[in-house]
């Protein structure tokens, strides 16, 4: 087979899994050969970039970095919905339906309100061009890099019957379970946390590196179809084609014939709606026949055939008993109210999150005041106010502790954040086991059958202190204690024993420096390729890294100069735990870059970063992490770093773009 034929036969198949996967839930393959295959594929249309195809599953891998994104003129408005808020709002609705088509047949498609951020998605073709958001209404930013890494979005559909211009329409959002993952590691690496998942999904959706995005699991469900031909007669019609071309069309949509049948609907998605994996606020309520929607026309800002119902905000009353303050890995403090239980939207309700001492003065909250509870968008209901109609004379006011409820040290507030902080790193009991439950995590160190109740009691008995602690157990130490036996000894000292295994970005993360999680782990470890330059990095150089901003810079920097951090690395080193960035094995090319050394710094036209290194060395040359007088080439991409382009300058070392490179292979 000629590289080409191999190319569409991965692609195909590729597709194909993910198809299956993404819209019937089959899994045919593992996902470690799903990874392989991609991985194959990947190689191949990096070797042969003609051959790759537009529908390639690597797009979906994302890594393209926008530096900013193009403004779009929509080909049809994206105009929004009126609200409705009741069964009478809903009649008038109904009557002015009635009227305006001076005809008593007619039918309503009822779907869901999600809440995420609407999409606008153009076909050509049938091959996905563009993926735009509302923006403004009438322009919005092009985002189609981020929109091709959501797997349920086809890249290429059959254009059977299709118009050749068409577009879908639908709400992207980032699933409750993804949000609530994100959130925890956010909490784990000392992150602010994201407000709600509308909030995530459009953050998410304009990010620059797709690259994360596809990390995300963000989703799409998919409720229009627009193209200058008529191609339905009406919606349902549409729905079902979509679904049928392979768009995520939710299934929980109905034809209702009058609003009887739409309360119906509403009042069985009041409840059910909660089972969903996002969001939902209300529901909207369509005309189903495109020639009556075209009689009845637009007002200037939305459909005349088409509005929402919202659903009450869900809100309750009750006591405040107490706050309790909660001291993460990090040593921030975070305050949770406790309630008396009280029922909402069909759980109960005992805690609930006030965020920071910011929130407890906003709320100006007194121990036995009554409280309203909310679960708008939010996962954790939050307190919204106080009903100060109920307030009690002489109530204890909330004031926030100025010690740690943990370990004493008084609480530091760094300037400009809104969190309080213990800084008592390696004294503190929360911090320390926090920051072992860290360590050992799945995408850390991974090391198994060591639970938190098990570090609790390894830590109470004086074994482990601190996760390189862990490198010293012994056989003997545990033997004894109350519950290990000789095989969970072994287990968990195996555990351990594989962990030395793990890639240096996951140790990286697992260390637990603050503002460094996965994703940015993964960047500095390839971008220093080993924990001793990236010690040595300066605030400076660290800002040289793609996404890394000043507060993360800052972080890593204080982290390595802290000399406790230093003698912990120094452990881990001697364990023998890897701290090297795992050289991915590299097909020599030929030797046009022998004995050069290389500084690449930017974004470029023709390769990822990583791709780039990898072509330098498969050509015998080798890349370096900072410029120095030694250094032959610096090449700059757009965007490059300026003070590096000055050293080299400086230092006389030729800087060469993208394409004098390619010539020099
Ligand atoms: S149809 C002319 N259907 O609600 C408007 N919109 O207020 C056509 N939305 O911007 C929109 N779920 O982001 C439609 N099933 C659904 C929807 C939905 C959520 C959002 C959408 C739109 C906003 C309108």
């Amino acid at each position: 087979m000629n590289p080409q034929e191999q190319i569409d036969q991965l692609t195909d198949k590729l597709n194909h899994y993910n198809f299956q996967y993404y819209q019937n839930s089959i899994s045919e393959i593992t996902d470690f050969e799903f990874d392989k295959l991609l991985e194959n594929l990947k190689n191949l249309e990096n070797q042969y970039p003609e051959y790759k195809r537009d529908d390639s599953p690597t797009h979906r891998v994302g890594g393209t970095i926008s530096k900013e994104f193009e403004s779009v003129t929509h080909n049809y408005p994206m105009l929004s919905l009126g609200n409705t808020y009741n069964a009478q709002d809903l009649a008038d609705f109904d009557e002015r339906v009635r009227k305006g088509l001076g005809e008593s047949e007619y039918e309503y498609i009822c779907e869901l309100k999600f809440d995420g951020v609407a999409l606008s998605i153009w076909y050509e073709n049938g091959v996905l061009t563009r993926g735009v958001t509302r923006g403004d209404g009438v322009r919005g930013d092009d985002i189609t890099t981020n929109v091709k890494t959501l797997r349920t979005i086809p890249l290429k559909i059959a254009t059977k019957n299709m118009p050749i211009r068409f577009e879908v329409r639908g709400e992207g959002f980032m699933p409750i379970s993804t949000f609530e993952a994100l959130n925890k590691e956010r909490e784990d690496i000392g992150e602010q946390l994201l407000a709600n998942p509308r909030n995530a999904a459009s953050g998410t959706f304009k990010m620059q590196d797709s690259g994360v995005v596809s990390k995300r699991k963000m989703d799409c469900y998919i409720y229009q179809f627009l193209s200058d031909e008529n191609v339905f007669a009406t919606h349902e019609e549409s729905l079902i084609a979509m679904k049928e071309m392979g768009f995520n069309v939710s299934q929980t949509w109905k034809k209702c014939k009058n609003i009887d049948e739409v309360l119906a609907f509403i009042n069985h998605w009041d409840s059910e709606r909660h089972n969903l994996p996002l969001n939902t606020d209300g529901i909207v309520i369509k005309l189903n026949s495109f020639a009556q929607r075209e009689v009845l026309g637009f007002t200037s800002k939305s459909p005349r055939w088409a509005i929402a119902y919202k659903y009450p905000s869900e809100a309750a009353s009750t006591l405040l008993e107490s706050i309790s303050y909660q001291v993460g890995r990090t040593g921030n403090i975070t305050p949770v109210a406790n309630l008396k239980p009280v029922l909402l939207a069909g759980t109960t309700v005992k805690r609930a999150s006030v965020h920071n001492a910011n929130e407890i003065e906003r709320l100006d909250l007194h121990i036995g005041d009554y409280v309203f509870v909310e679960k708008g968008g939010e996962i954790i209901p939050k307190i919204t106010n106080v009903d100060l109609e109920k307030r009690k004379p002489n109530l204890e006011k909330v004031l926030f502790p100025e010690t740690c409820p943990e370990c004493g040290t008084t609480l530091v507030r760094k300037e400009g954040e809104a969190n309080h902080y213990c800084m008592n790193e390696n004294g503190c009991p929360p911090q320390i086991k926090g920051k072992i439950e860290h360590f050992i995590q799945r995408k850390a160190l991974n090391i198994e059958n060591l639970g938190t109740e098990t570090i609790d009691l390894f830590y109470q008995k004086g074994l482990v202190k601190n996760p390189a602690d862990l490198y010293d157990l012994a056989y003997e130490n545990l033997l004894g204690l109350d519950g290990f036996k000789e095989k969970s000894i072994q287990n968990i000292l195996s555990g351990v024993e594989k962990s030395k295994q793990i890639p240096f970005k996951q140790v990286l993360f697992g260390i637990g420096i603050r503002f460094v999680g996965a994703t940015v782990a993964e960047k500095l470890a390839s971008y220093f390729n080993n924990i001793d330059a990236l010690s040595k990095a300066t605030q400076e150089e660290l800002l040289q890294v793609p996404e890394i901003g000043e507060r993360i810079a800052q972080s890593v920097s204080e982290y390595f100069q802290n000399p406790q951090n230093q003698e912990f690395i120094a452990r881990l080193k001697a364990a023998g735990l890897q701290l090297e960035y795992e050289k991915i094995e590299i097909v020599t090319e030929g030797d046009s870059l022998a004995g050069k050394t290389f500084v690449i710094s930017g974004t470029f036209q023709n390769f990822e970063r990583d791709d780039l290194k990898i072509k330098i060395e498969a050509n015998g040359g080798k890349v370096l992490s900072g410029v120095s007088g030694k250094l032959n080439y610096l090449v700059a991409g757009s965007e490059a770093g300026p003070s590096k382009i000055e050293k080299a300058n400086k230092l006389g070392v030729a800087i060469i773009s993208e394409e004098e490179f390619l010539a020099m292979l």
